[in-house]
C-alpha cells in the first residue's frame, strides 16, 4: 500500500468514525468532520487523482501540479487572447495576467466591455484591442463571448484562427450544437474548453483569497497530441482548484439542465408553489416567506452544502424528518417526469435554438430586464426584501 493510499484509507476510516459520532445537540461539533476530511490528504500529495465517487472512478487533476513557474514556462511562447469580456473575461482574464502570462483582451470598440476593461487596467494598442485583432495576435484563442454572439460572430472569426492556434471555450455549447449555432471548428486546431463552475466574479475571488474554483474541461479536438495537457494547464491558469474531466456534449448538456433545473428555474418554481398555496391558504406573507425562502436558505441549505442531505435530515426535529422522509419520494415521483422532458430539450437543441432567438435579437436586453421586473415585483421577492432586513446581522 502507498503511503498515500495509506493515507487516505486512514483518513477516510477516521472520517467514518467521526460521521458515526455526530449528533445534532451541538452543531459546533459539525466542524469537526470537515477538519478530518480535510487532513484525509496529505498537503504534499500531487498528481492526477482518480476519485472514488459514490463508486464511480474519475479522475480529477489540481493546480498543485501546476505552479506560477511551470505556467510561466508552458506558456512562454504563447500569448492568450481572451475574446468578450463579461463575467468569464474579467475573471478569466484579470487571473491570468496576475499569473504573468501574456494576455490580451479582445472586445468591440467603445461598448460596455471595452469600458469596463479600459477600468481594470487593460491599456488600449497595449493589451487590449478589437476582437478580430485580438484573434490575429493570439496563438491561444480564448472565445468569451456570449453564447449567442459566438454564433452570431462566427463567420467573421474563423477565417481568423489560422493553423498553429487553439481555440478555447468556456462551455460546450457553440460545438456540440454546431447545427445550430454554425460554429463548424477547424479541423486543424487543438479546441479545448475549460468550464469553472461558478461566475467569473467567483473565480475572481477566489483566486484573490488564494483558492481556486472547481472547473471541468475537456477536449474537442486535438491534432498536437497535447490539447488535454494545455486544458489542464489552463484550467489552473484563469483561477482552478480542481479541474474534472469531461466531454463537450456532457458539459453543455449538463450545465443547460442544472441551471434550468435545481439551480435556477426549478428551485424558483419550487418556491413559488409552496409560497402560493400557503397564501391561498391564509398565511401572513412573512410567515410564507420565512416557512419557504428564508430558512431554507438561511438555515438548512447551508447544511446540505457544508455536510450532506444526511446530516441536514439529522439537525432537524423528529417531527419535521418524519414529514420529509415521507413526502420527499411523492416530490421526486412528480418532478422527475419535468425533469426527463427539460433534459430531452436540451439534448435534442430546443433549449439553445431558443437562447439563441432570444438573446441574438437587438432588444434583448430590455426583454430580459423587463421580465426580471416581474419577478422583482413578485409578493414573494418583494417580501424577501423586507425580511432580509431583520436578519440578525442586520440588527
Ligand atoms: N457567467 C457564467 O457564470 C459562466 C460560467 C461558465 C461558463 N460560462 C461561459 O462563458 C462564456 C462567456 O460568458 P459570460 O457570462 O462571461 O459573458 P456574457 O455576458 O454572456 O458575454 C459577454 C461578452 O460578449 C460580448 N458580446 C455580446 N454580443 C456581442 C457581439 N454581437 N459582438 C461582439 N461581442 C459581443 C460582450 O461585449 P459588449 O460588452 O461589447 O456587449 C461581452 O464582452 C459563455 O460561453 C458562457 O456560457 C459562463
Amino acid at each position: 500500500m502507498s503511503a498515500r493510499t495509506a493515507a487516505i484509507r486512514l483518513a477516510r476510516t477516521a472520517g467514518a468514525r467521526v460521521a458515526s459520532q455526530r449528533t445534532f445537540s451541538a452543531l459546533a461539533t459539525a466542524t469537526r468532520p470537515i477538519v478530518s476530511r480535510q487532513a484525509a490528504v496529505p498537503a504534499g500529495v500531487r498528481g492526477v487523482k482518480t476519485i472514488n465517487f459514490g463508486g464511480t472512478s474519475e479522475v480529477v487533476h489540481e493546480r498543485g501540479d501546476w505552479p506560477r513557474e511551470k505556467l510561466l514556462d508552458y506558456f512562454k511562447n504563447d500569448t492568450l487572447a481572451m475574446i468578450g469580456y463579461g463575467s468569464q473575461g474579467y475573471g478569466q482574464g484579470l487571473n491570468l495576467r496576475d499569473n504573468g502570462l501574456n494576455v490580451i483582451v479582445g472586445v468591440r470598440k467603445n461598448g460596455t466591455s471595452w469600458k469596463a476593461a479600459i477600468e481594470d487596467g487593460w491599456v488600449p494598442g497595449e493589451n487590449l484591442f478589437d476582437v478580430n485583432e485580438a484573434i490575429s495576435k493570439g496563438t491561444i484563442v480564448m472565445n468569451l463571448l456570449s453564447d449567442a454572439a459566438q454564433s452570431e460572430t462566427w463567420a467573421e472569426i474563423k477565417p481568423l484562427l489560422t493553423e498553429g492556434k487553439t481555440l478555447y471555450f468556456a462551455h460546450g455549447f457553440s460545438p456540440v450544437f454546431k447545427a445550430l449555432t454554425k460554429v463548424e471548428t477547424p479541423a486543424n486546431l487543438d479546441v479545448i474548453l475549460v468550464a469553472p463552475k461558478g461566475s467569473g466574479r467567483t473565480v475572481r475571488s477566489l483566486f484573490k483569497e488564494g483558492r481556486g474554483i472547481n472547473s471541468s474541461y475537456a477536449v474537442w479536438n486535438d491534432v498536437t497530441g497535447k490539447a488535454e495537457e494545455k486544458a489542464i494547464a489552463l484550467a489552473v491558469a484563469v483561477g482552478s482548484g480542481y479541474v474534472y474531466q469531461t466531454t463537450f456534449e456532457r458539459e453543455v448538456n449538463s450545465d443547460l439542465y442544472g441551471e434550468r433545473g435545481c439551480l435556477m428555474g426549478g428551485i424558483h418554481g419550487m418556491f413559488l408553489a409552496q409560497y402560493e398555496v400557503l397564501r391561498e391558504n391564509g398565511h401572513t406573507p412573512s410567515e410564507a416567506f420565512n416557512e419557504t425562502v428564508e430558512e431554507a436558505t438561511q438555515s438548512l441549505y447551508p447544511l446540505i452544502g457544508k455536510y450532506g442531505m444526511d446530516y441536514m435530515y439529522d439537525a432537524c426535529s423528529t417531527t419535521a424528518r418524519r414529514g420529509a422522509l415521507d413526502w420527499y419520494p411523492r416530490f421526486k415521483d412528480a418532478l422527475k417526469p419535468v425533469f426527463e422532458d427539460l433534459y430531452e430539450s436540451v439534448k435534442n437543441g430546443s433549449e439553445t435554438q431558443r437562447s439563441l432567438d432570444f438573446n441574438s435579437a437587438p432588444d434583448y436586453r430590455v426583454k430580459l430586464e423587463a421580465e426580471l421586473e416581474t419577478i422583482r415585483n413578485m409578493e414573494i421577492w418583494r417580501v424577501g426584501k423586507e425580511v432580509r432586513k431583520l436578519r440578525p446581522e442586520n440588527n
